[in-house]
């Protein structure tokens, strides 16, 4: 019975550090990993290699949504801890890029999009249990899991530490239009019709603005010990 098999949802928007605290507990605790940003990231990707427009305007035609819902069904993707295939093809650092990320987004808002993906985002609930990040796992996707996380920071903050991401790997950036992307991408994610990003309401909130990696693992390991002790 899967919903036996534990789940811990870890929510929050763009650039919060969901995906690393997300890696990190489930490699403390040995649970399978579902990223399920990059998901959407692979949509719009697989949308530009067929020709489809991810315009928000072309988005809006029925006809289109569907076309992008039939791709989203079919997706041949194959995961291998953080490595992502599509079609054979190595996709991971393309995944990462702010242009996919926004892609993500626009295409994340449409239903048919999202529907399709639910079935495979199930399937990562295995044991011998699931951390899960994104923006509708707690609300949408795992209603039942017994930990729920809403991760955030100010924006100054996420935008701060997509920089020094950015920077590091040698890719130049700007503050600026970093911070702007970023709210930009938080409005359409929270504003968005279905699905939209909002803490779940028994979500535990966890700030982390002023935390390192490792003590907001931590917090999350003791939040989770607290919930299995006692049940
Ligand atoms: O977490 P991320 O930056 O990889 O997500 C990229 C986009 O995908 C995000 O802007 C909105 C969308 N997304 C979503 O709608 N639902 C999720 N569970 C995860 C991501």
């Amino acid at each position: 019975d899967a919903a036996r098999i534990p789940v811990i949802c870890i929510d929050g928007p763009t650039a919060s550090g969901k995906g690393t605290l997300a890696a990190e507990v489930a490699q403390r605790l040995g649970y399978h990993l579902l990223d399920s940003g990059a998901l959407y990231r692979l949509v719009g990707l697989a949308a530009g290699k067929a020709g489809l427009s991810t315009a928000e305007d072309d988005l809006r035609q029925p006809d289109q949504a569907q076309r992008l819902g039939t791709l989203a069904a079919g997706l041949q993707v194959r995961f291998d801890g953080p490595r992502i295939w599509l079609d054979s093809v190595e996709v991971s650092d393309a995944l990462r890029s702010e242009v996919a990320g926004m892609a993500a987004s626009r295409v994340s808002a449409v239903p048919e999009v999202r529907a399709a993906l639910l079935t495979l985002q199930h399937g990562f609930r295995r044991l011998p249990g699931l951390v899960a990040d994104g923006r509708d796992m707690g609300t949408v996707i795992f209603p039942d899991a017994p930990l729920k996380v809403y991760l955030t920071a100010s924006a100054e903050q996420r935008a701060q530490r997509r920089y020094k991401q950015l920077i590091s790997k040698g890719i130049a950036a700007n503050i600026d239009s970093l911070l702007a992307d970023l709210e930009k991408r938080d409005h359409r994610d929270s504003s968005r019709a279905h699905a939209p990003l909002k803490p779940a309401e028994d979500a535990l909130q966890l700030d982390n603005s002023g935390l390192d990696v490792e003590q907001s693992v931590q917090q999350v390991l003791n939040w989770w010990q607290g919930k299995t002790v006692f049940s």
